[in-house]
């Protein structure tokens, strides 16, 4: 197994991070690794905001669900999908841009996560830990307005990055058959390879929290898709300027 491969094995989200300082120059280089990721049509989609502790960074930590960690990481970035780029580009050779496509808002925020995982890859290399951060999509429109996004940019996710304080088990994922199909989609064995699995998980989950938490994936899954999913996002996408057509 080569290292990269290991590496990405042992993933984990980390929300506890000590007070060492992450190198800005090893920040941008992850960036510009970022920036490497392969983009639909050499779109180059993303723009990162990078929000320094204070303030905006606490307003955010509550707009995302109250999520401590987004103010005490030592770095926090907040990833866009961004076509307004693409809107000067066009204004350069007084082309009109047709907007609005839900293919564009699907290439953008395709681009914007690739370029984000390799960031990912890249500080996990580095010994740094990292978590994802779709809570502020809880209140993207508070989110935009305090970023000063303007139309045809959303917040996709953030990003804490920093390191770790904490050192929790891997998460057990689904097993490779359930993901992985060979020539045509048969699913028949799935329904009691998940029953296994959740076992897995049900332990997963007894062990991290010391018997606290005891569930299973598919009591996870099945409690969270009975509920609304931000119904506020194909407005706001909207008025954004993504997904009219
Ligand atoms: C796009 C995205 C958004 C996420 N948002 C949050 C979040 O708001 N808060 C949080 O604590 N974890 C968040 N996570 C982390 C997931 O909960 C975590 O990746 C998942 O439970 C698997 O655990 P692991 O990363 O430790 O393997 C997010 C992950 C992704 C990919």
């Amino acid at each position: 197994m080569t290292d990269i491969v290991q590496l990405l094995q042992h993933h984990r989200s980390i929300r506890k991070f000590t007070d060492q300082p992450v190198a800005q120059d090893r920040l941008e280089a992850y960036i510009q690794a970022g920036q490497a990721a392969a983009t639909s049509s050499f779109i180059q989609a993303t723009t990162v905001i990078q929000i320094s502790a204070g303030a905006t960074r606490d307003q955010l930590a509550e707009w995302a669900g109250g999520q401590a960690y987004v103010s005490t990481s030592p770095v926090f970035l907040v990833f866009c999908a961004d076509m307004r780029r693409h809107q000067l580009a066009c204004d350069l050779h007084q082309a009109e841009m047709l907007s609005g496509y839900t293919e564009q808002f699907m290439t953008a925020t395709i681009d914007v996560a690739l370029f984000a995982q390799n960031v990912v890859a890249c500080a996990e290399a580095d010994g740094l830990g990292i978590c994802y951060i779709g809570g502020l999509r809880n209140n993207p429109d508070k989110v935009s307005s305090a970023l000063e996004l303007p139309e045809l940019v959303y917040p996709v996710f953030g990003l804490c990055l920093g390191y770790p304080d904490q050192n929790p088990e891997v998460k057990p994922r689904l097993p490779l058959s359930v993901v992985l199909k060979q020539d045509r989609y048969d699913d028949s064995a799935d329904a009691d390879l998940i029953r296994d699995y959740d076992t897995g998980v049900r332990r997963y989950y007894e062990t991290r929290t010391g018997g606290n938490k005891s569930m299973t994936w598919s009591e996870q899954i099945s409690g969270m898709l009975k509920k609304e999913a931000r119904p506020h996002m194909l407005p706001f996408l909207q008025q954004r300027g993504f997904l009219k057509r």
